[in-house]
C-alpha cells in the first residue's frame, strides 16, 4: 500500500503538471507534503484544472519545453529532485496523425532528455516514466496485453510511447543497472477519466462540454472498448511504485500495466450512458461520423504483475468513477469550487483505499 509520509520533504520533480494527470498528481504530492516542482508547457487546454485549481501558488512551476535539453539540465541542477515523474507528452492519438514529428519528438527526445538528466544527476533515486497501455502490438483480437508482449505502437502517439518505452529499456541496461544508480520503472495505464479533462478527442471532456451547451454527446467509435479507471488509480499506483523502488530497486524496478479489471473494461458508448445517467439533466448521446483514422477497437490490460508485486487491487470500480467524474463536473458547471471537490474526492479515495 502506498505510503503517503514516505513523500513528506521529498523532493519531487513533476513534468507535464500542467495537464489533466500531472494536476491531479501534483495535488496528492502537496498533501503528502513533498516539495514539488513542476516542468512544463503552459496548460494543453483553457480551462484546465491546473489553473480552475490554483496550483501555481502552491508550487514551484517552471514553464519549459521537454525537447529543451540545456534548460531541463538546468532545472536538475538548481533544483536537485530525488524523484521524478515524466508526464509530460503530446498524448492524443487524432493530434498525433495531424502532427507525427512534432508528437515523436516531444514524446521520444522528451523521454532521452529526461533520462539523460537523470544519468548526469547525483541526486534523483528513482524515476517513473508515464507511458500508455497503447504501447502494444495491437491485432485488435481482443487479448489482453501482458508486459512481456512485442512493443509497437499503430498510430504516431502510441509508436512514440513504444518508443519512449525502448530508450527507458536502454538506459536502463546501458547505465542504470548497478545498485547505486537509480531505480527506473514504467507504467502503461489505460485511459483515464476524472474531472478537469478538457482536452479535445476524448469521450468525457466531449460529454462535459455537450453538458455545458446543452446537447447531446457526439462518439465515433461507440464500440471501441477501452480500460477506463479514475484518475486517482494509475497516480496512486505511480507514487507507490517510485515509492518502494526508492528502497528496493531489485524487487520494484520494472515495467507495469496499470488497469481496472477485466469486466470494467467498456465500451466508449456504454461509458458515455454511464456518465449521462450519473450526470443527469436529460444528457444523451448519439452516434456521429465515419470514425475517423484508425485507433485500436479492443483494449485489455493483464495486470497481474502490478497485483503480485505490490499487492494491488482497484479501489473506484467504473461506475463510482463516473460517479465521482458527473459530481466533479456538476460542481465545475454551476461555478462551484473545484479545488475544494478535488481535495474531497482525494479524501474519499484514500479513505477507500484504507491509505
Ligand atoms: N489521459 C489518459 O487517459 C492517459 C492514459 C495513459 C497515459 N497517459 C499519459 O499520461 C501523461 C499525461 O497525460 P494527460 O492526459 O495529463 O495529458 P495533458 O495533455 O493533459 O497534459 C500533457 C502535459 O504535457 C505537457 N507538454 C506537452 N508537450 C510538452 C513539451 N514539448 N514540453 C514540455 N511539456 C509538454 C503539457 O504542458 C501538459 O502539462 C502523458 O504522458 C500521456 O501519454 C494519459
Amino acid at each position: 500500500m502506498l505510503d503517503l509520509s514516505f513523500y513528506k520533504g521529498k523532493k519531487v520533480l513533476v513534468t507535464g503538471h500542467t495537464g489533466f494527470k500531472g494536476s491531479w498528481l501534483c495535488h496528492l504530492l502537496l498533501l503528502a507534503g513533498a516539495d514539488v516542482t513542476g516542468y512544463a508547457l503552459n496548460p494543453p487546454t483553457t480551462p484546465s484544472l491546473f489553473g480552475l485549481t490554483g496550483l501555481e501558488k502552491r508550487m514551484d512551476s517552471i514553464q519549459g519545453d521537454i525537447r529543451d535539453f540545456e534548460k531541463l539540465e538546468m532545472l536538475f541542477t538548481a533544483y536537485e529532485p530525488e524523484i521524478v515523474f515524466h508526464l509530460a507528452a503530446q498524448p492524443i492519438v487524432r493530434t498525433s496523425y495531424w502532427l507525427p514529428r512534432m508528437t515523436f519528438e516531444t514524446n521520444v527526445m522528451g523521454t532521452v532528455n529526461i533520462l539523460e538528466c537523470i544519468r548526469n544527476s547525483k541526486s534523483v533515486r528513482s524515476f517513473v516514466n508515464v507511458t500508455t497501455d497503447k504501447v502494444y502490438l495491437n491485432q485488435d483480437d481482443d487479448k489482453a496485453f501482458t508486459e512481456d508482449m512485442p512493443l509497437d505502437g499503430y498510430d504516431p502517439y502510441s509508436n512514440s510511447k513504444s518508443c519512449s518505452e525502448l530508450v527507458t529499456h536502454s538506459y536502463v541496461k546501458s547505465y542504470f543497472l548497478s545498485p547505486d544508480t537509480p531505480a527506473v520503472s514504467t507504467a502503461r495505464a489505460g485511459n483515464v477519466i476524472g474531472g478537469g479533462d478538457f482536452a479535445r478527442d476524448r469521450l468525457i471532456p466531449d460529454c462535459v462540454r455537450a453538458a455545458e451547451e446543452g446537447k447531446a454527446v457526439v462518439l465515433r467509435n461507440p464500440n471501441s472498448t477501452r480500460p477506463f479507471q479514475h484518475v486517482l488509480e494509475p497516480l496512486t499506483i505511480y507514487m507507490e511504485i517510485a515509492e518502494k523502488q526508492y528502497s528496493d530497486k531489485e524487487k520494484y524496478a520494472d515495467s507495469y500495466n496499470v488497469g481496472p479489471d477485466l469486466e470494467d473494461v467498456k465500451s466508449a458508448g456504454e461509458l458515455a450512458e454511464m456518465f449521462c445517467q450519473a450526470y443527469g439533466n436529460g444528457l444523451s448521446w448519439r452516434v456521429e461520423g465515419k470514425g475517423g483514422p484508425h485507433e485500436a477497437a479492443f483494449l485489455r490490460l493483464d495486470c497481474s504483475r502490478l497485483k503480485q508485486r505490490f499487492g494491488w487491487k482497484s479501489v473506484w470500480r467504473i461506475d463510482k468513477a463516473v460517479e465521482k467524474t458527473a459530481e466533479w463536473t456538476r460542481v465545475y458547471l454551476s461555478g462551484g469550487d473545484v479545488a475544494k471537490e478535488v481535495e474531497d474526492e482525494i479524501a474519499d479515495y484514500l479513505k477507500d483505499a484504507g491509505i
